[in-house]
């Protein structure tokens, strides 16, 4: 299989070389920088033996060498400094978003769409409405990063191993976010019945202020690590046609009582991008708390 990653800075490139030492796909590098995408290619292509990977990771300005992907990520766009919201990216990023997606559609027009780029959910409707894609072959990565910074937070305050965690972090990819706790367990067991109310407050806190934090201490830049590991589960998940289920930021079309809006649920995933949104059993709270997300989603697009 054959992944074109657009945009090869910083979480474009962690993606494309999780995704190479996964051996999960050939990989194609794009950015609009001459000579970085190319130069991060080779540098992991010298890395091959040493990690015995067999896929290829290559670099180009060009998108006919992206043709006939089966997944194309687009990571392009200017990232958070400290003080920055993700909503402060808008503008700029808008633009990028309009160039980008035509171009690698025309190129991969079979292709399943994952846009990282912030604001996450305003790009993702913006892509969407751009491309005229299936809703099932556009998604966001945003959810699993975030349920992953979620679960880091419960193994902290736990000490409990991360294979011990499953955890649940929904709606708006930013302050907008809504935490699962009823859902998130350790070994099956809720963490609300494993902590007190305090307790499960404070990884909420540090789940929502997670990429803050980073941003605070990176200073010239945001996250990508844990972004690029986020990535590289989806694309993992969409080759493989695993079915599995985890949050990300997916046109709901009337689940949950919300619709025609983009965010991160629960969704299967499989060959052909978004199988289903998974309609967890949600209380009135529960319920509240993510069409008040919803809401904070759509102040954003007002925005567009
Ligand atoms: P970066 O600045 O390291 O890389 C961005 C790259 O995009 C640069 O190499 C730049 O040359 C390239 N670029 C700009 N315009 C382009 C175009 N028209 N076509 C192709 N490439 C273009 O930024 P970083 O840290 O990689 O972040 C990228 C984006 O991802 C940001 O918007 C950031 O906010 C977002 N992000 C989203 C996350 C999520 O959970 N959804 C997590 C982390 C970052």
């Amino acid at each position: 299989p054959k992944v074109t990653i657009v945009g090869a800075g910083n979480v474009g490139a962690t993606a494309a070389h999780i995704i190479a030492s996964k051996n999960l796909a050939d990989v194609v590098l794009i950015d609009v920088a001459e000579g970085l995408p190319q130069g991060k290619a080779l540098d992991m292509m010298h890395m091959r033996s040493v990690e015995q990977f067999t896929v290829k990771v290559t670099g180009t300005n060009d998108y006919a060498d992206t043709r006939d992907s089966d997944v194309v990520v687009i990571t392009a766009g200017i990232a958070r400094k400290p003080g920055m919201t993700r909503e402060d990216l808008l503008g700029v990023n808008a633009g990028i978003m309009k160039s980008v997606i035509g171009a690698a559609m025309e190129a991969s027009p079979n292709a399943v769409f994952i846009c990282v780029t912030n604001p996450l959910d305003v790009m993702t409707t913006l892509a969407f409405r751009e491309s005229g894609l299936p809703a099932n072959r556009l998604m966001g990565m945003g959810g699993v990063l975030d349920s992953s910074r979620l679960a880091f937070a419960v193994c902290e305050q736990l000490g409990c191993p991360p294979a011990a965690v499953t955890a649940w972090a929904v709606g708006a990819h930013g302050e907008g976010m809504v935490c699962w706790p009823r859902f998130t367990t350790v070994d099956g067991t809720p963490i609300t019945e494993l902590m007190d109310e305090a307790a499960v407050a404070g990884v909420v806190q540090r789940c929502v202020k997670g990429g803050a934090e980073v941003v605070a201490f990176l200073k010239t830049g945001s996250a990508y690590y844990a972004p690029g590991a986020s990535i590289a589960k989806m694309v993992e998940a969409i080759l493989t046609d695993s079915h599995e289920v985890m949050s990300v930021c997916a046109h709901i079309d009337g689940q949950y009582g919300i619709e025609d809006l983009y965010m991160n649920v629960p969704v299967r995933l499989g060959k052909n991008g978004v199988e289903e949104v998974v309609e967890f059993d949600l209380n009135d709270d529960e319920l509240a708390a993510l069409r008040a997300s919803a809401d904070s989603v759509r102040a954003g697009l007002a925005n567009l």
